[in-house]
């Protein structure tokens, strides 16, 4: 059987990888994918991203099942493009994927159905939004409503970074579209943590916790990114809190889409708030999973991740599996030179072929690309082609041991300008997950 990826990042060269490795694929396609799923035995990357495109080669190609990664394709409504052509896609709906693709209908929703939050308020006019500030504290959270690219959230630490902010979406438009509408948003302290499950509809399978590092420097300074790092399991979500995220936001938010007449197929990544009073409170929906913690949890995913989406995709989730490796994974961003704002491009990277480091065994590592492209005068040297370029994702016994090899191995990597944090999973190394 033959299955398809969509997307070009490390989440998806991990997704493939992954994929690849059930005994009953021959082959997985990854549209339009990177140097490194070019590069990755079963895998084969398709030049198209155009949706009816990809639903005409699936159907000449007889696809069986086809995976999205980004979450723009699903705003484009790929979903239901391949629905219309009685195609498999495990993805869900436009209407569905409102939960991501509109923070203020997935703010109001999560009022309707009593699923924990932070405070907030919409608005598309600046005065009245700027009135409601100045009822406010700072810290506060301006958020644009549509989708725009991890760059739509400013966490405003004053009254006039809020200000600035109200002003450069609503009245200079520098969001375009997406910031015509914002939703303001008291802050939230505590600890971010990635909760990701895979829905069919009605039932849930919850995958392995994790937690990204959204910011560029240690020490979590410097401006906010896609994500520099991660690691899975985190100790921060305990068998207690687990049990109350499933109790108190992932089921009612399965079943507020069913009562709504958009129900939820996909996998669905909520990023949630562990607060000092040990409240859970969800920050963000996705409706997808996340990049880079996709490529820890596919580290340590034993079971055979078609077998599940077949499954998923069956209405059956409830007589599921999933096996994991008791190890920790962790996962270290190599992002290029002037990421965030300008990432360079073009940088020749070196050492990636015949990677070994002492006392890691080759299964216990991989090297997913981001953003990378084959060039050079040959046509054979791996480039710099985005901000993020590669995720060295190792497994260890611990946090720290997972950390020290995923360090180890990056130590081989070299292109001009990287830019790389270097603690990435510090905050995983407690013994009681108990810290906020
Ligand atoms: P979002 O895309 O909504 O997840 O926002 C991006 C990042 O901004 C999150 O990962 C958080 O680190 C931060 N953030 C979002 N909402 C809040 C909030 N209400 N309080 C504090 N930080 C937030
Ligand atoms: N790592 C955060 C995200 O994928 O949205």
């Amino acid at each position: 059987m033959k299955l398809l990826v969509i997307g070009g990042g490390g989440r998806e060269h991990a997704l493939a990888w992954k994929l690849a490795q059930s005994p009953r694929i021959v082959k997985v396609f990854v549209a339009p994918g990177n140097a490194g799923t070019a590069l990755e035995h079963g895998l084969e990357n398709l030049p198209i991203t155009a949706i009816p495109d990809l639903v005409e080669f699936a159907k000449k190609e007889d696809i069986t099942l086809t995976v999205v990664g980004p979450e723009a394709p699903l705003a484009e409504g790929v979903a239901d493009a391949f629905h219309a052509a009685d195609l498999k896609i495990f993805a869900p709906t436009k209407q569905a994927a409102q939960l991501e693709i509109s923070k203020d209908f997935s703010k109001a929703f999560m009022q309707r159905h009593n699923i924990p939050t932070a405070a907030h308020a919409t608005f598309s006019d600046a005065s009245e939004a700027h009135h409601y500030l100045d009822q406010k504290e700072a810290p506060i959270v301006i958020k644009a409503d549509g989708l725009a690219a991890g760059k739509g959230v400013i966490v405003a630490m004053t009254p006039t970074e809020a200000h600035t902010a109200v002003d450069a979406m609503l009245v200079k438009k520098n969001m375009g579209e997406a910031g015509m509408k914002i939703v303001i948003e008291d802050f939230l302290q505590g600890e971010e943590v990635s909760f990701i499950v895979m829905v069919d509809g009605y039932q849930v399978l919850p995958l392995a916790t994790s937690q990204d590092y959204k910011r560029l420097r240690d020490g979590d300074q410097g401006p906010n990114t896609g994500g520099m790092g991660a690691y899975s399991p985190t100790p921060f979500i305990s068998p207690e809190r687990h049990g109350r995220i499933m109790r108190e936001i992932i089921h009612p938010v399965i079943n507020g889409m069913q009562q709504e007449g958009a129900s939820y197929t996909g996998f669905l990544y909520a990023g949630l708030m562990i607060t000092p009073d040990d409240e859970i409170k969800v920050l963000e929906f996705n409706c997808r999973l996340g990049d880079p913690e996709t490529q820890t949890i596919m580290m340590r995913l034993k079971s055979d991740l078609f077998t599940l989406i077949e499954q998923a995709l069956n209405g059956s989730l409830d007589n599921a599996e999933i096996e994991w490796d008791r190890r920790v994974a962790l996962g270290v961003i190599m992002a290029a030179h002037g990421y965030p704002e300008v990432p360079r491009k073009n940088d020749v990277i070196q050492g990636l072929a015949n990677l070994t480091a002492q006392q890691i065994a080759p299964e216990d590592f991989h090297v997913f690309h981001s953003s990378t492209t084959l060039g050079g005068d040959n046509g054979n040297e791996v480039l710099t082609a985005g901000g993020r370029v590669l995720c060295v994702t190792t497994l260890g016994d611990s946090v720290k041991m997972a950390q020290r090899n995923a360090y180890q191995i990056a130590e081989h990597i070299h292109f001009d300008g990287c830019q790389m944090r270097h603690d990435i999973g510090y905050r995983g190394m407690t013994k009681t997950g108990n810290r906020p």
